[in-house]
């Protein structure tokens, strides 16, 4: 027996025991539980996520998007939902503290798995559409089928994640380093090497349009910019370090412009930050290319916008957790959303999140309706986590436009816009406290909606809350552990002051 498949059998027979109490569908006893129920469904996360990892019929490092190959056929390695993946398990990783555990070494062991398949998928790719190819067969070919192409997230996401790979590698000393550092960062521009690659096809296409998350519309979208900024902060850095400087410069004077660029997406007549532009609308383009693409009437409030701030913000750069912007956009997504679905009726769980009002795939068929998520439900409960961890990193919450009236009514007195809570005062630990509630009840939403056996699918139905979509969705069980994780993180911060 390899020390991996011992590793699988201790998870299951985890499962197994955890498997009697794991579902809840009675309220008040999910509300008395939580933290058991949290953290059981986080090792059954873990669990379930492995199984969608190197799958038998494919390369090592392949990650299928979801086990069902018909009705969605997701059995394909997407380069984003593989990045965000291979993100979650970096923060696994992080969070187990142990040094010698299975966890642990399973994970190192998937890392550097992840990274082979990447470059034989990179160069399998520049045969065919290039590095904007969204999705690959497992064995390692690129997909031929007509397809949303380019989506210029995929290497923004992965070279920011092979980054903090090679950090980490650094950072723990492992003898792997130095031949990964060689076989991802080559300074000479034609030979292809994964990180550098990469990074090169973000800091010369970023201004482009393209296929946004979603898959459904060529545009200009924020989101991908974000993931673009994050790829040009973290590569500046790597190439600063490498002494590649000319390479260094090219990509912070690429950063300034993107980062200049991001701020279009606001709108302060309607106070949140829109999704996307079409060429037909976008501020970027020349009016005669405006005439001839066609109209599309959105809303632009879109889920997609928080998933940048979570999956890219950098610190001290705009757009990051704590800036109003983020949060007026939050609280105008989950007042929509809290309309639209009639789950949300519901009221002693938190508002179950989709993607944006307009959708209409369902999960099966685009021409339908759409339903809420778990990956959208987890990312409002990760972001109120991670707006409390700031505010105590902080030590102080400021009290602005947009959170106003939201924090007023949780200290139960007026506050004012330009006003600053210390954290000696008790409103402080109200709001953290608060937040930290809120996040919670967003897990329960996704526990209550859970199958029995603690599987997640893509999505949840909109009217009976069942499990809908492509089952074992990789993603779900990915934004659920992040999720998780800065759960833990900001209650351990909040149990060891004395003051809250
Ligand atoms: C599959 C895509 O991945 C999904 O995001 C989209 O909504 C549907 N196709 C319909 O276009
Ligand atoms: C549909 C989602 O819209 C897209 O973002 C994702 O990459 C694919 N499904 C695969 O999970």
């Amino acid at each position: 027996m390899k020390l991996t498949d011992l590793f699988f059998l201790m998870f299951s027979i985890i499962a197994l025991i955890q498997d009697a109490k794991a579902i809840n569908r009675n309220i008040p006893s999910l509300v008395a539980n939580k933290n058991a129920l949290i953290e059981a469904q986080y090792q059954k996360s873990i669990q379930l996520l492995f199984h969608n990892l190197s799958p038998y019929d494919g390369l090592k490092g392949a990650i299928v998007a979801s086990p069902s190959n018909g009705n969605p056929n997701y059995y394909f390695n997407w380069v984003r939902d593989a990045a965000l993946t291979t993100e979650s398990l970096i923060a696994v990783y992080n969070a187990t503290t142990s040094r010698n555990t299975y966890l642990r070494s399973s994970i190192k062991s998937f890392l550097l798995d992840f990274i082979n398949f990447n470059v034989q998928i990179q160069k399998d790719s520049l045969l065919h559409a290039g590095l904007g190819e969204p999705r690959f067969l497992v064995d390692g070919r690129t997909d031929t089928l007509p397809w949303g192409r380019p989506q210029n997230d995929g290497p923004a996401l992965r070279s920011a994640v092979n980054i903090e790979i090679l950090f980490l590698a650094s950072k723990e000393n492992w003898p792997e380093f130095e031949p990964l550092l060689k076989k991802l960062y080559d300074p000479n521009t034609n030979n292809v090497s994964l990180v550098k690659s990469d990074l090169e096809y973000v800091a010369h296409y970023w201004m482009n349009p393209t296929i946004d998350l979603w898959e459904e519309f060529y545009g200009y979208h924020f989101y991908t910019l974000m993931t673009q900024r994050k790829s040009l902060y973290y590569g500046a850095a790597l190439a600063n370090v490498l002494k590649d400087t000319e390479s260094s410069n090219f990509y912070l004077n690429e950063l300034k412009k993107a980062e200049n660029r991001l701020q279009s997406f606001w709108n302060p007549n309607i106070n949140y930050i829109l999704a996307s532009f079409y060429a037909n609308q976008s501020p970027f383009v020349e009016s005669s290319a405006k005439k001839k693409s066609r109209v599309v009437n959105k809303s632009q409030l879109d889920i997609a916008v928080l998933l940048g701030v979570l999956h890219a913000e950098v610190n001290q750069l705009s757009f990051s957790i704590s800036d109003p912007r983020v949060f007026s956009s939050y609280l105008t997504l989950k007042r929509m959303f809290s309309q639209i679905y009639s789950i949300n009726n519901e009221s002693s769980l938190n508002t179950a999140f989709g993607r944006y009002p307009e959708d209409t795939y369902d999960g099966y068929s685009p021409n339908s309706r759409g339903n809420p998520w778990i990956l959208t439900t987890a990312a409002a409960a990760e972001y109120n986590y991670r707006l409390a961890l700031d505010y105590l990193n902080n030590q102080k919450i400021l009290i602005n436009f947009a959170n106003v009236n939201y924090f007023s009514s949780v200290v139960k007195f007026q506050l004012i816009e330009g006003q600053t809570i210390s954290v000696s005062q008790p409103e402080f630990k109200l709001i953290i406290n608060s937040l930290i509630n809120e996040g919670d009840l967003y897990m329960l939403r996704i526990l209550y909606h859970a199958n029995p056996d603690g599987s997640l699918s893509e999505q949840y139905n909109r009217e009976n809350g069942y499990m809908q979509g492509a089952p074992h969705l990789t993603w779900s069980y990915a934004a659920y552990i992040t999720a998780k994780i800065k759960r833990d993180q900001v209650i351990a911060r909040v149990s060891n002051r004395k003051n809250l």
